[in-house]
């Protein structure tokens, strides 16, 4: 099993590109079903997300084509309506595809998404919108067995949570249906924009995507087209954690710097100069960090979930204590006990994380809990004296492409065996 290994202390300056978000890449994949024809999406990350999304496109029967970051489906040869439980098993999000299959075909069968590593990840939301659009879904021995009669039917949705998945759900069960539908407490996202932006470009009807009420008037289908995913703000946030916690000086190329205004906030509270230009952004990171103040995660435009652990990280080597809120998960700080190998302080109760900040962390042997929480140790590894050995990076793997090369290059020690 592949494992990274980081000699720390070493300051990271140059330049960074940031890929293409994955939380973007892979719905816009679901979306790919519903264009009779060919679909062409730039700047998908090359990440096994994105491997498993086309598996599962050329399992239902489309012809999928992956050159470099440009990925081509020809979605006019689909035969399936099913997606089998090992496909489904080895990403959670495939839950996207339901709308997209169901409206397509008139029929979708997949199993249940199972739990994840932050805590039971339900899909109630997301079967009783599609369940309002028309779509019978019986739930059978962790099967989901869904028909429907004749076509979808546009209805008015309100969302108890603004549920980033069931949102983009709806707008793929939706963009086909007959009618309109209105999404009340949408998510507000840059990825649901994202996906308005591709389904509109493929013939679609959808006004309002990226403010909490979406309007989509039903079209009868839509057809290919072209489409570049918006840059990956949490691959941002995590390179800027790595230039603060190394006393480092770096450019980040192709951001969104307004998806990242959340985010920005809490670089300058520890004492970062945060330089954003157009399409890009500079860090610069001060001698000692200062304490972020209190972290609380919340849906768009407020603190990303997938930002806590690596600013954490960071928090973890400032001038004094943090408190970090998470709103969003149950159990989204596993990965501070292997923070506190490297000799964290960190105290966790329930949803709060009260970071003390020590003025230096020491490499150890740890292992990646989670994605972004494989992403917070590597933030800590950068800065701690001395080696850290870190297993599981499967898990990394899911959102970094090539972290390895964009660190070395800018001047992490970093190797992969
Ligand atoms: C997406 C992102 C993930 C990010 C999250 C929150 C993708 C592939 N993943 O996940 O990286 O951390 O948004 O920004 O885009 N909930 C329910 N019932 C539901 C659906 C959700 O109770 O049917 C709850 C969840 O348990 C969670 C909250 O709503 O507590 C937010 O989840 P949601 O916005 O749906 O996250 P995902 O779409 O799964």
């Amino acid at each position: 099993m592949s494992k990274i290994y980081i000699e720390g202390g070493r300051r990271l300056a140059g330049e960074i590109r940031v890929h293409g978000a994955k939380n973007s890449a892979l719905p816009a994949l679901a979306a790919t079903l519903l264009c009779r024809g060919v679909s062409v999406l730039h700047n998908c990350p090359p990440l096994l997300d994105v491997t498993a999304s086309i598996r599962i496109l050329e399992h239902l029967g489309c012809v999928c084509r992956r050159e470099g970051t440009t990925v081509t489906v020809d979605s006019s040869t689909l035969t399936g309506f099913d997606i089998p439980d090992t496909l489904m098993r080895e990403m959670r999000s495939s839950i996207v595809f339901l709308g997209a299959i169901a409206a397509r075909c008139g029929q979708a069968r997949l199993s249940f998404p199972g739990g994840c590593e932050l805590g039971p990840r339900p899909i109630d939301l997301h079967l009783a919108a599609l369940r309002q659009l028309g779509l019978n879904i019986q739930e059978d021995h962790g099967l989901l067995d869904c028909t429907v009669q004749k076509r979808l039917s546009g209805a008015v949705i309100n969302l108890s949570i603004p549920s980033v998945g069931a949102t983009e759900n709806i707008l793929l069960a939706a963009a086909t249906a007959k009618g309109r539908t209105v999404i009340h407490n949408a998510a507000r996202e840059p990825e649901i924009s994202d996906l308005a932006a591709f389904l509109n470009r493929a013939g679609a009807c959808i006004r309002g995507a990226g403010s909490s009420i979406i309007e989509i008037d039903g079209v009868y289908d839509l057809h290919g087209t072209e489409h570049t995913v918006i840059p990956d703000r949490i691959i941002a946030a995590t390179y800027m954690a790595a230039a603060a916690v190394t006393g480092g000086d770096l450019i980040l190329r192709d951001v969104e710097v307004s998806h990242l205004t959340p985010v920005l906030d809490s670089f300058r509270a520890a004492g970062c100069l945060v330089e954003p230009a157009v399409k890009s952004l500079r860090i610069a990171a001060p001698d000692r960090l200062k304490p972020v103040g209190t972290v609380r995660t919340m849906a768009y435009p407020g603190f990303p979930t997938d930002a806590q652990p690596p600013v954490l990280a960071m928090s973890a080597l400032a001038d004094g204590p943090s408190v970090f809120v998470e709103n969003i998960f149950e159990n989204r700080f596993k990965y501070v006990d292997e923070l506190a190998r490297m000799g964290a302080k960190v105290k966790v109760e329930g949803r709060v994380a009260v970071v003390e900040g020590v003025p230096a962390l020491s490499g150890a042997t740890v292992s990646a809990t989670d994605l972004r929480g494989g992403a917070a140790l590597v933030i800590a590894a950068l800065a701690a004296s001395g080696v850290t050995e870190i297993d599981e990076i499967r898990h990394i793997d899911r959102g970094y492409a090539d972290l390895e090369n964009s660190l070395r290059e800018v001047g992490a020690n970093i190797k992969r065996e």
